[in-house]
Formats: C-alpha cells, sequence, structure tokens
C-alpha cells in the first residue's frame, strides 16, 4: 500500500527534519515502497485518509510531531504509525514529566529544578552546582539549552530557553561519558559513545560539523554495556515507548548512569546515531528503515 513519509513540520527542529525525512523517504523508496512525502506544515494531515495512504512513517521531529498530537491524529484517522503512541510521545517530549517518571520508578536521572521569573537563582546554584544545564522541556537537538558555568548566566539561560518553552528546566552538570542507545522493538541496539570538543555537543556538533567523535561499539565491557540496556529497556518501558527510540545518557568515572532523556522520533540524519549503531549491529539504513515501517500500527 502507500506510504507517508511524514517530516518538516514546524517545530524549531523542522531542519533536522528535513535532513531525515529525506533519508527515509529515499531508503524506502530505494527498496521498493511506494513511499511519498508529506510535510504536515504546509497540507492538512486529514487528507492522508481521502489519498489512500495506509501507513505513516513519522520523522518529525519536536512539536507537532514527536510529541504525541500527529500520533493522535492518525489514531483517530485509523492509519498504522511508526514508533510509540499518544501518551508516550506526549511524557517523552516533556523532560521534566520524563524524570518524573523515571524516578517514580527509581530510575536514576540528574537532579533538576524548574525556573520561572520568580526562581530565586543563587538557591539553584546552591542546590545544583555548576555547570547546570538550563533547556526548554519540550525540545530537541539542543535548541535554546545553554551551558551555564558561572551563576551569573543562570537568568539570560533560562531567557533563552523561555522563548523557546514556557517551561524551562535546569539540570545538573554530571560529569563522564556520553552515551546514547537505541532500541528497536524489545532489543537494545549497541550503544554509541559522543565524544564532542570540549563536552560540547551542541546543535552544530550535533548536524554541522564533523568535529565531534562517535565509538561504536562503544568501548565498554560487554557486561557493563548489556546492564546499561537493560536499563535502557526497563526506561523505555516505564514511559510506555514502543516501536523504536534513543536514550540518551551519561555514565560516571565511578560507573554511575544517569539517564537525560528519551528521543522517541530520534533523528536520521547522515550526522545521526541510531543509523550508526544499527549497522553495527548489521542493519543499513534501508535494513532499517524497512524495518520500522513493519513495527508501523496503531
Ligand atoms: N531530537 C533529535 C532529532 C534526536 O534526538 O535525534
Ligand atoms: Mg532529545
Amino acid at each position: 500500500g502507500k506510504v507517508a513519509v511524514l517530516f518538516g513540520g514546524s517545530s524549531a527542529e523542522r531542519e533536522v527534519s528535513l535532513m531525515s525525512g529525506a533519508a527515509v523517504l529515499a531508503a524506502l523508496q530505494h527498496a521498493g515502497v511506494d513511499a511519498h512525502a508529506f510535510d504536515p506544515a504546509e497540507r492538512d494531515l486529514h487528507i492522508l485518509k481521502e489519498e489512500g495512504f495506509d501507513r505513516v512513517f513519522i520523522a518529525l521531529h519536536g512539536r507537532g510531531g514527536e510529541d504525541g498530537t500527529v500520533q493522535g491524529a492518525l489514531e483517530l484517522m485509523g492509519i498504522p504509525y511508526t514508533g510509540s503512541g499518544v501518551m508516550a510521545s506526549a511524557i517523552s517530549m516533556d523532560k521534566w514529566r520524563t524524570k518524573m517518571v523515571w524516578l517514580a520508578a527509581g530510575l536514576p536521572t540528574p537532579r533538576y529544578a524548574i525556573l520561572d521569573a520568580d526562581t530565586d537563582w543563587a538557591a539553584v546554584v546552591a542546590d545544583l552546582g555548576l555547570p547546570i544545564f538550563v533547556k526548554p522541556a519540550h525540545e530537541g537537538s539542543s535548541m535554546g539549552a545553554t551551558k551555564v558555568v558561572e551563576a551569573a548566566q543562570l537568568r539570560a539561560a533560562w531567557e533563552l530557553a523561555a522563548r523557546y518553552d514556557s517551561l524551562v528546566i535546569a539540570e545538573e552538570f554530571v560529569s563522564g561519558q556520553e552515551l546514547t542507545a537505541p532500541f528497536l522493538e524489545d532489543r537494545v541496539l549497541p550503544l554509541v559513545r559522543i565524544v564532542a570538543p570540549d563536552g560540547n555537543y551542541d546543535y552544530q556538533n550535533k548536524y554541522f560539523t564533523d568535529v565531534t567523535r562517535y565509538d561504536c561499539p562503544c568501548g565498554l565491557p560487554e557486561a557493563e554495556e548489556q546492564a546499561l540496556q537493560a536499563l535502557v529497556m526497563k526506561s523505555a518501558r516505564v514511559l510506555g515507548c514502543r516501536g523504536w527510540g534513543r536514550a540518551d545518557l551519561i555514565l560516571t568515572e565511578d560507573g554511575k548512569p544517569y539517564l537525560l532523556e528519551m528521543n522517541t522520533s530520534p533523528g536520521m540524519t547522515g550526522h545521526s546515531l541510531v543509523p550508526m549503531s544499527a549497522s553495527v549491529a548489521g542493519l543499513s539504513f534501508e535494513a532499517l528503515c524497512l524495518e520500522l515501517l513493519k513495527g508501523a500500527r496503531l
């Protein structure tokens, strides 16, 4: 049947989604799938039904695509789609609620504070220490995020993040190895270690430079990697994720893991980490896209 690849959209991550979607579309078409591009910022989603699409590959990132809204529309239209359903998408898009679910389940995540105009900035610094990561709660790709290294920067970092989102979160800096772990159905793929220059794995270094080093296999002893994979599967399960996703984490020098966030519609660009990990697991980009499409459901 006809497959719509949803990409573009109107979130701050539109540019990233255009790259992800173009790559997915080309791979599916190359594999012989009757796949078509569909940008929900340009066309009303409801036309999918009229035009006879019977499955959707979601390659949207951020709000209005990764946050449960598109998933809800597809549920109502009865068109199967890739990835998590409404609830897991909505919670995972929200860094605060994600942490609350993980903490309630006893899973480790860095300490945090919610920032607003009434925040006692000195108290936040006293509580979380420095540096502090300040992030809009509902963004991806480090959009609007700042690594605050001195107390005087905190307020400006909040102001920047608040331009993206009314909910802003500050997170303690946990020093250690930066890792990411994709999962495909109930299997966690090989972890990727991210080594960014000076630890700045920001928007530029995510997509537009070649200064970030990625190790996959990640170099951890097998038992340690397996323990992290089990943690990641649990972190996905408690959020209700399905199909696929990618958890980002930090592993401290003394071996303690901290979950940072869950991405329910991970990047599929040439720089992205799910395709990198999948290829180490023996899945080509094309095979990965077909596998994801096969998992489409309601
Ligand atoms: N938010 C980006 C697309 C990612 O997690 O890969
Ligand atoms: Mg993210």
